[in-house]
């Protein structure tokens, strides 16, 4: 399949095509599959519905475009080399041949126990090749899996389970992170004492940790294994079948389940794999994200796999047993392309330039960016310390609900811009627009990020509420997606992506919704009323900063904040601790009860010059309190 562009006026001349005959563009890309039956129309869509759908009425298996299409070819080659928390413990390296046969295994294993096509499963896992494997073997036989970031709480993976009627977990009996060993069977089955539809649960055994296993329920993943063949004809499945759903925060509510298809997420997730890192037949592919976020699902496990790519998998932390920990591993394997967030990038450069003295980092070819917004000092750092200079810096957007790379250079291909996500790939219609969704063209101009024209990788729905999907999408502006990211195009005419213009904040890649903070804080019997914003942060891009009316009555407040931190770590686990809980008498409130947060994202970032008109609030005496109890002089 030759895909990849090989120059900047490949670039270009690629992109007007992908524009002026999208149909025939992404015809002649998806071509190089493997298809059961081919279909009968490209693209038919309405950003009015939504309704999108791609390949119509073709029939094809996901995994049969990892194994079946290459195993003549290379099932000798390595598809995932396994690096251990531990440094010492030896890793896995895993051929195509080889975990063609533990996806096939485990899938006959999945039907054993009662899976067929379309079932949600759940998979809450540590970072092993199990956890792929999972995934893999869900395609396999058509389920839908849902991976839930093993980080969230018992409760946040309650709600997972029960809105989307999940009949199985798949798990593990403890996660080693780092010095700690976290217990995530005992999570799974916390979560379980309040759902109803989840029948097996089956668990890897990773840790030797002692768990309960609760007969009727609970399996061993090397018992289930035990009998099964390691080969099976994979499903048949439809293009537009669902092939996961993963959950993600909004400005309102609960986290919304991100639908994904099949035929489309394939071809995008390889096609963008493909040319933003350039990657060549041979080369060692490294993606430090989890599985448990879109980035391990497209960029770790769909993409590299679809390629027929060496991919690397990490167990652990970037600082155990010490911050030269991805250098070292870089080096062990010669990796050479290396896919990072900024806020690990900014967490590492934090230590200076030692704990890199060690390492060569020669092997390294491309390094990229996602997540979030990188800050140009950070750009610099990992440009010059970690690229040396010589490896271009793909700084890629994207969303869960894109499924792929949007806007990024394509390594050493496009220009590199510090800070900038440059341009869109082929197949993207990005466009800049106003608050009132008027167009803004040309250069040096700002507005709001939206998308044109659908691509094959974007969301079909949110899960079991398509009216949400409506809603938050593509209503702010009808005819388009809605990003939710402000955006800017310079003089040069490359995209800078400005972060969120709505109220959700990104806290080390991670996507917090201020409300669903809020819900968990004011779950706490003790709070009245809270109103959450973010503030910028060195390390985490973002902080969360919590302001909190409450019943002190008994209590003190270093005792209460402690309190309902720990209540916000249970409703959703430690990733939305906020970093800062003031208690107020009061929050500024509009005549009409609104909170005013663009008063409490001042104070929050210590920056109270133009607090704006004040006198208009219902409570404008509250802002001096809170400016005072925040310790800044008014
Ligand atoms: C939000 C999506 C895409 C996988 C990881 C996060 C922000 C993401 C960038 C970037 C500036 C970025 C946006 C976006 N974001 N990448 N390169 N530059 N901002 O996925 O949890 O769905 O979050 O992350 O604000 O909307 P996510």
């Amino acid at each position: 399949m030759s895909q990849k562009i090989q120059s900047l006026s490949g670039y270009y001349h690629e992109y007007q095509k992908s524009i002026h005959q999208p149909e025939q563009f992404w015809s002649r890309i998806a071509q190089g599959f493997h298809w059961k039956k081919p279909w009968d129309n490209v693209l038919s869509w309405d950003f009015e519905g939504p309704e999108i759908k791609w390949f119509e009425n073709a029939k094809l298996n996901i995994t049969e475009n990892i194994f079946e299409r290459y195993l003549f070819t290379h099932g000798d080659k390595t598809a995932i080399i396994w690096e251990p928390n531990e440094p010492n413990e030896a890793e896995r390296r895993i051929s195509y041949s080889e975990l063609y046969e533990m996806t096939c295994q485990f899938s006959n294993a999945l039907e054993s126990q009662g899976i067929q096509k379309g079932d949600r499963v759940i998979i809450y896992m540590p970072m092993i090749p199990e956890a792929a494997v999972a995934m893999l073997a869900c395609a396999r036989v058509g389920a839908v899996h849902s991976v839930v970031f093993a980080g969230f709480s018992s409760t946040a993976l309650a709600d997972r389970i029960k809105d989307c009627k999940a009949k199985m977990v798949l798990t593990a009996d403890g996660n080693f992170r780092g010095t700690k060993n976290i217990p995530v069977k005992a999570v799974v089955d916390e979560a379980l004492a309040q759902t109803q539809t989840v029948e097996k649960v089956i668990v890897y055994q990773r840790t030797q940790t002692a768990v309960e296993m609760k007969s009727g329920r609970d399996l061993w993943w090397h018992e289930v294994i035990a009998n099964e063949p390691k080969a099976n004809t994979a499903a048949t499945l439809d293009a537009e079948d669902l092939l996961f759903i993963l959950y993600t925060s909004g400005s309102t509510g609960k986290p919304k389940g991100v639908v994904h298809t099949t035929a489309g997420y394939m071809v995008y997730t390889h096609y963008s794999f493909t040319n933003v890192f350039q990657y060549s037949q041979g080369d060692v592919y490294w993606c430090t994200a989890d599985v448990g976020w879109i980035t391990g699902h497209s960029y770790i496990v769909y993409g590299p796999l679809l390629a027929g790519a060496t991919t690397v998998m990490f167990e652990g932390v970037p600082t155990y047993p010490d911050p030269g920990r991805f250098w070292a591993i870089v080096d062990k394997y010669q990796v050479n392309q290396f896919y990072t967030a900024p806020t690990a990038i900014r967490a590492l450069q934090a230590y200076g330039l030692e704990p890199l003295a060690p390492y060569s980092l020669d092997s390294l070819k491309v390094i990229g960016s996602v997540g979030e917004p990188i800050n140009e000092e950070a750009w610099h750092w990992y440009h010059d310390h970690i690229g040396k200079g010589k490896c271009p810096l793909v700084d890629t957007w994207w969303q869960t609900e894109t499924g792929g790379i949007m806007i990024s250079p394509l390594a050493g291909i496009t220009p590199n811009k510090p800070a900038h996500a440059s341009l869109p790939l082929p197949g993207i219609q990005p466009l800049i627009v106003d608050a009132e969704g008027n167009e803004l063209k040309g250069n040096n101009v700002e507005g709001n990020l939206c998308i044109k024209f659908p691509w094959p990788s974007m969301l079909r729905t949110t899960y079991g509420d398509h009216k949400r999907c409506k809603e938050t999408y593509f209503s702010t502006y009808p005819g388009m997606y809605f990003t939710g990211d402000g955006a800017k195009r310079d003089h040069d005419g490359y995209l800078r992506i400005l972060g969120r213009v709505d109220d959700v904040i990104n806290v080390s890649g991670h996507r917090m919704g201020t409300a669903e903070v809020e819900n968990a804080i004011n779950e706490h019997p003790k709070v009245v009323e809270s109103a959450v914003v973010g503030f910028p942060h060195n390390i985490k891009g973002q902080g969360i900063y919590a302001y909190v009316i409450c019943d002190l009555e008994g209590r003190t407040e270093e005792g209460l904040i402690k309190e309902i931190k720990e209540t916000v770590r249970k409703i959703i686990g430690p990733i939305a601790t906020p970093d800062e809980m003031q208690i107020v008498p009061g929050l500024p409130k509009t005549r009409s009860g609104k909170i005013m947060r663009r008063i409490l994202r001042k104070v929050a970032s210590k920056e109270l010059s133009n607090m704006g008109d004040t006198s208009t609030l219902l409570n404008p005496e509250v802002v001096d309190q809170i400016i005072k109890g925040a310790g800044l002089a008014p």
